[in-house]
This record gives C-alpha cells, structure tokens and sequence, in this order.
C-alpha cells in the first residue's frame, strides 16, 4: 500500500517542518505552518543516476541578441531589454491592479506567437476586455485551462514563443492531491514549467497574487526558482501604476516604468518627471522639487512638508512615500543644527503621485520643505534642491550628479542647489546657475523666498 506523508510548510519562508509550529524558527512569522501531503518517494537503489558533465566555462557561448521587445517600452526597459529567451518570469501585484491588462496589451503587440492561459477568466471575457484596449492579435492564442498537463500539452503542440499563465495560483497539477493554490502545488507546477521553457527555449510569464503582507501568495520558494520578479505597483485612489523589477538574472533591478490607468488600457508614461510635479502649486510654503534616480534615469519629485502646533503630549509624524526613522532623523537635525523648534510640531511629509523614494539625495529637499513650512517661506519655484544631511548638518555629495542637472533643465528649471563637494565633479556645461552648499543653513538661505 502506498503510505503518504504529510509535511508542514512555512507559507511566508518555504521552512519544512515535521510538526506543526506556531511560529517559523526561519522567518519568525506566526500562525503560518500549513500541512503539506508528500508523495512517496522511489525505494532507494531503484534510481539510476546519469554521469553529470561539465563544460569549460571558455566553451559556454551564449546569445543576447534574441530577445523578445514587447513594443511596450516601458515594460522592455524594467524585464532589461524584453523577455529573454528561456527564461521565466513572474509578475506580481495586488487584485485589481491591472497586471492582466498589462499583459494582454503588451503581448497584442508581439509579432511571435503567443499563448495566453487564463485560468481566471474565460476566452470570451479576455475577449471584451481586448475590444475594450482595441487590440487586436493574429499571434495571440487564448486558452481558458487550470490543468498543467493540459496546458503542457497545449504548448508543445502550438510552440508559442511566450507563454502568459493568469494565473500561477489557479493552476494545478491533476497527479498531485493537492488543491489548487496549495504550497506543493505552486512549487510543482513553476518548476515543470520551468523545465519545459529552458528546454525548449521559449519564455513563460506567471502572473501571481500578492497577500494582505505584500508578498507573492505562496511562499518564497517560487521567487527563488523564477529568474526574474517584477511587482506592479500603485495606489488604488490614483491611476498612476509603477512597474519595479524586484529579482533580475538578465538585468537590473534599479529600473522602473510608469503607466496610467485610463479608460482604454494602460498609457505608457515616457516623461514621468512632467507627470509628478505637473500639479505643483508654487505660492505655498512647504513645496520643493527635487530630482531622485529610479535606475539610469532622472525623475522629477515634489515634496510637501506641513508643520503644524500639537495640542497633545506626543505630536504626530506622517511620512508618506519616505522613510518614517530618516525622516525622524533630519527633524532631529533641523531642531539641534538649525534652531528650528520641531519637537512639539506635527509634522506631515508626502512625496506627491505615490512614489516611494528611498535615496539619501532627497534628504535636503525634505529638510527644506519642512523648514519652509514653519518659517512661512515659500521656496524659490525656479529651484531644484539635491543632497543628503548628515547628523552634522553637513551636506554630503550624491551619486549621479551630471544626469539629474541635465534633467532638471530639460524641464525647465534655472537654478539647482547641490552639495559644494559634488560641484567639482560636474562635467555637465548647461544653462543651469549651480549653488554649491555645505550645509543646512545655506542651502535655506538660497532656496526661501518670501
Ligand atoms: P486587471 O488587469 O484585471 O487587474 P489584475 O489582473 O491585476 O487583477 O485590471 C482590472 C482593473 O483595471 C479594473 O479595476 C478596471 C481597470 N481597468 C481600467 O481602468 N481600464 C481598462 O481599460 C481596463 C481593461 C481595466
Ligand atoms: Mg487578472
């Protein structure tokens, strides 16, 4: 009789265990042990193993030419020049977000055949959401299935070159007991398609869900076996969406693309810096631009401090779109180098457009707009304010200098405060008037305005 065991696995982290426990000796995660079946493996000896061999690593050649290019740019830019050929990707995001319609416009455009498995919707569903983003594909096969071999059978016959699964969570392997969304299911079903893209060359997109935690449904293991991760992220109550490559073997994971969520699908934004400070208002106080690097490439922020007097024991801190510990940090700052009385303040940061930035370059521009907030000052709307505050007061040169002024005069400013260490470096030779600073005081001293 075939006996089978079961296993307990950590959702979050993949640790095994033979007992149930409340809390991962891994993670350190709770309540998150799920009982697991195993099927039983074959009686030792009865497998014959194969002599493994090596190749020198000067034989190994390789070809980076034949990359797929979606057409959608954005897209091409964050996967590191399209989706490389054998090679398999996932895609995450929140329910809702739009990675379903990502994917069916970007692979609408591929002039290679395409397999989209949708085990979310039907044939006829996709179809009315394709005539509602007015694609139209002759590469583009549909198939509504949540079996694997079904799908696998599926794709040996029609040899797609990009095979999209919506999504890695409803789809099942019918030999395992296990249901659908299950961990073992999950990791078996990656891996097999995972070994059907390497060997036959083709290039697999998962789709998969995101938990309440933010994390890939399922646990970690199926980020570990993908090569590359990309999250699709944005903020319900706004139409901007940001795509980031979280996990790349075949590129960086410094890049970003922007879309917008409009009626008839996803628009490519080229110019993001235009889209985040579009709406500024340069008569109050408390606004400042700065210019943070997503990647290789400059983009355009505006920050907003508010200041206000608390009425009770400990005031408020708000930091949206920034570090709440860093920002504590430069109130700290402002307080004890620069005499500004901040302790008994609420104090409120946003970096407009939803953007989360974590970069030391944007530590001035925030020091500023706080400060311009409670003095009352506006800051001089012609200005761009770059550099990071140390605990000294001191400002500390940044990366990537030349690119960010090259940006902020393409958009239109004429003035740009930076750290006075970053000066000498500069090869840029454009229009811009730069103030080099050394610490806070100066810098406020160029940028207020009455
Ligand atoms: P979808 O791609 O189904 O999201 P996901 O696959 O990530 O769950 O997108 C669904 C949302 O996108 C839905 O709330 C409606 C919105 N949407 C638009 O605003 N415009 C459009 O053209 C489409 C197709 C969807
Ligand atoms: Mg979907």
């Amino acid at each position: 009789m075939k006996s089978q065991k079961s296993v307990f696995i950590c959702s979050s982290c993949a640790h095994e265990s033979l007992k149930w426990l409340g809390k991962c000796p891994q993670c350190g995660s709770w309540n998150s042990f799920v009982e697991e079946k195993v099927e039983p493996k074959a009686p030792k000896g009865t497998v014959q193993y194969k002599g493994a061999r090596p190749t020198k690593l000067k034989d190994i050649t390789y070809s980076n030419t034949h990359r797929l290019l979606t057409g959608t740019g954005e897209l091409d830019r964050v996967l590191g020049g399209g989706f490389m050929p054998g090679s398999i990707i996932l895609l995450g995001g929140d329910p809702g977000i739009g990675k379903s319609t990502l994917i069916l416009q970007a692979a609408s455009k591929l002039l290679l055949p395409v397999l989209y498995v949708s085990g979310e919707e039907s044939a006829q569903q996709i179809k009315l959401r394709a005539d509602r983003l007015g694609v139209d594909s002759e590469h583009l096969l549909l198939l509504a299935e949540t079996e694997l071999n079904a799908i696998l059978q599926a794709i040996d016959e029609y040899k797609p070159s990009l095979v999209v699964i919506d999504s890695i969570q409803t789809t099942f392997d019918s030999n395992l007991d296990n249901s659908p969304g299950a961990i073992t299911q999950l990791r078996e079903c990656t891996s097999r398609l995972m070994d059907a893209t390497k060997k036959n060359g083709f290039t697999t997109l998962l789709i998969g869900h995101i938990t309440k935690e933010g994390t890939i449904a399922g646990p970690k293991i199926l980020e570990h076996i993908v090569d590359t991760v990309i999250m699709f992220e944005g903020d319900s109550s706004n139409s901007y969406r940001i795509l980031r490559a979280q996990k790349n073997r075949f590129g960086s994971t410094n890049e970003i693309g922007v879309f917008e969520m409009l009626d008839t699908g996803l628009r490519e934004v080229q110019n993001p810096s235009e889209l985040f400070i579009g709406e500024r208002t340069a008569n109050v106080s408390g606004s400042v631009i700065t210019c943070t690097m997503e990647g290789t490439r400059p983009i355009l922020l505006e920050i907003q401090g508010l200041v206000t007097p608390s009425h009770f024991g400990s005031p408020q801190r708000v930091s949206n779109g920034f570090d709440y510990r860093r920002l504590s940090i430069l109130l700290a700052v402002l307080e004890k180098r620069n005499g500004l009385r901040l302790s008994n303040a609420n104090v409120f940061l946003n970096i407009t457009g939803g953007v989360r930035v974590d970069e030391p370059a944007i530590d001035l521009p925030v020091c500023c707009a706080i400060a311009s907030n409670l003095l009352e000052k506006r800051i001089d709307p012609s200005v761009i304010v770059i550099g990071e505050t140390g605990l000294g007061g001191e400002i500390r040169s940044i990366s990537n200098i030349d690119k960010r002024l090259q940006e902020a005069e393409r958009i239109g400013f004429t003035k740009v405060v930076i750290p006075s260490r970053n000066v000498r470096s500069i090869t840029y030779k454009g229009k811009l008037k730069i103030l080099g600073v050394d610490n806070l005081q100066d810098a406020l001293k160029h940028v207020l305005i009455q």
